[in-house]
């Protein structure tokens, strides 16, 4: 009889190690080490042991795989499901693909849960099934109940851990979705360890992306993440799904980012973002209008960058407040943009344009509870602590972006035209932009919106403050 494989794992970070070691050499957690069976004695035979085709039982009658000329090679677009929400078909890349698995994590409470149900709700062509390890029927109706459009024949809802018995109905009921809440909670009987451990996690995964890619049938994983926003379990399981999909933001603000972190069928610069409200999430289809819904009146010390997050422009506020530090060494302190960049571009304000923070207080707010690390909001930052420091304010209909450069030169940004259409269709009237971006930008003046193409910050600034 074969024997029972073994190994131990780190809870913490999935790293795996043949012996019990106290201290996990790839994390540094202590105590992290458990003893899992990963190989079951009737389990297939060792992989990596290799031999010709032909030596093999039954080699010959297999097709065996041969290199193929890549022009020769057809490929046929795969056909998407469009989901209802334009959100998340955008973060997968334009809609769901048949046979993928997606992995959704986000911490507790975030509404994870929430997103899938709603979703799941929304495919009203489809048989939905929604497997819950987590909550009881009676909790998902009402949940149902108090989102917007709880009504939908073709939704079923499985509160089941067990991988054996999901599979089972599933055999029953053909769904067109499975939506599973959360990996975490599955159980495979395969595997002896509890629910959740590491290689119950894996095994389930294995067992749905089986199921999902010899079926075509989509497979959505909620999925748990560790306190320093790890997902739960070995980084194996980010490796053997098809897209990550992160779901955050603060939960005391209502604000919601659907941010792609893997994506095998698209680009992993997308965001969604959704706004949480009494009866669920809603799409926010034009994020730049609530980031900058509070501009009523101009106030100092704020200045709107156009960025860029994925493929899709944001015109963002950016928020600065220099005043006179009065307790020994000024403070620079930086919400949302990095605090190094800020540090440096303080640093070129003093040296360049000859203004005196050396005894100020910086504070930096990117508006909206956004974290940006585009290098052409750096204009606007400076925009914004300027402004504050002279309590001079920007007229609200300017927008600026261009990189900084260290000797104070205005530098070019990726996909102009695409913030430029962005400024223009949100009303702005004028717009700061490198020079070095276009040859004949400023002549290319669009309908209201006039382009101030400049080579250097002191440039920018005597055109904002005179
Ligand atoms: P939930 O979706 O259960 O989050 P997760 O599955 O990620 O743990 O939780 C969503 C949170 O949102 C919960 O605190 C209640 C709140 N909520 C609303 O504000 N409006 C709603 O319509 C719903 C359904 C939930
Ligand atoms: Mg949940």
């Amino acid at each position: 009889m074969a024997k029972v494989r073994t190994m131990f794992f780190c809870q913490g970070c999935g790293a795996q190690s043949a012996k019990w070691i106290g201290r996990c050499p790839s994390c540094g957690e202590w105590n992290t080490y458990v003893e899992e069976v990963i190989e079951k004695a009737d389990a297939a035979p060792a992989a990596g042991t290799w031999k010709p085709a032909s030596t093999v039982p039954g080699g010959s009658t297999k097709r065996v795989a041969k290199p193929t000329r890549l022009a020769e090679i057809m490929h046929e677009d795969e056909p998407r499901i469009l989901t209802p929400d334009a959100e998340l078909n955008r973060v997968l890349g334009g809609g769901l693909v048949p046979g993928s698995i997606v992995l959704i994590g986000g911490e507790p409470g975030i509404g994870k849960s929430t997103l899938m149900l709603q979703i799941a709700l929304a495919l009203k062509q489809m048989k939905v099934l929604y497997v819950s390890g987590e909550e009881s029927e009676a909790q998902i109706k009402m949940r149902a109940e108090r989102l917007a459009d709880g009504q939908h024949p073709g939704c079923y809802i499985l509160t089941e851990t067990g991988t054996q018995n999901i599979f089972r109905q599933i055999d029953q009921m053909q769904p067109n979705i499975v939506v599973i809440d959360s990996i975490q909670t599955m159980h495979s009987t395969l595997v002896e360890s509890g629910a959740g451990s590491v290689s119950q996690v894996r095994e389930c995964t294995a067992e749905f992306l089986k199921y999902a890619k010899e079926t075509g049938v989509p497979v959505l994983l909620i999925g748990h993440i560790t306190k320093d926003g790890a997902i739960a379990g070995p980084k194996i399981l980010e490796h053997m799904v098809d897209t990550v999909l992160q779901f955050e933001g603060d939960r005391h603000l209502s604000y919601r980012i659907l941010r792609t972190i893997k994506n095998r069928f698209g680009s992993t610069s997308e965001l969604g973002i959704y706004e949480m409200q009494g009866t669920g999430l809603r799409q926010v289809s034009n994020p730049s209008e609530i980031l900058l819904s509070q501009r009523a009146e101009s106030l100092s010390g704020m200045a709107i960058g156009a960025t860029l997050e994925g493929n899709r422009p944001l015109l963002v506020e950016v928020q600065a407040l220099v005043t006179p530090a009065t307790y020994g060494t000024p403070q620079r302190s930086s919400t949302g943009f990095d605090a190094k960049r800020l540090q440096m571009l303080l640093a070129v304000l003093e040296k360049r344009a000859g203004l005196r923070l050396g005894q100020h207080d910086v504070f930096l707010n990117i508006a909206g509870g956004l974290r940006l690390d585009d290098p052409a909001l750096d204009a606007a930052v400076c925009a914004a602590v300027v402004s504050s420091l002279n309590d001079v304010p920007i007229a609200g209909d300017v927008c600026l972006a261009a990189e900084v450069g260290l000797s104070g030169e205005m530098r070019a940004v990726p996909r102009l035209e695409q913030r430029l259409a962005e400024a223009q269709k949100l009303g702005f009237r004028e717009m700061y932009v490198s020079q070095f971006n276009g040859r004949n930008l400023a002549e290319q003046d669009r309908a209201g919106l006039r382009i101030q193409a400049v080579s250097r910050l002191d440039e920018v600034l005597q055109g904002l403050f005179g």
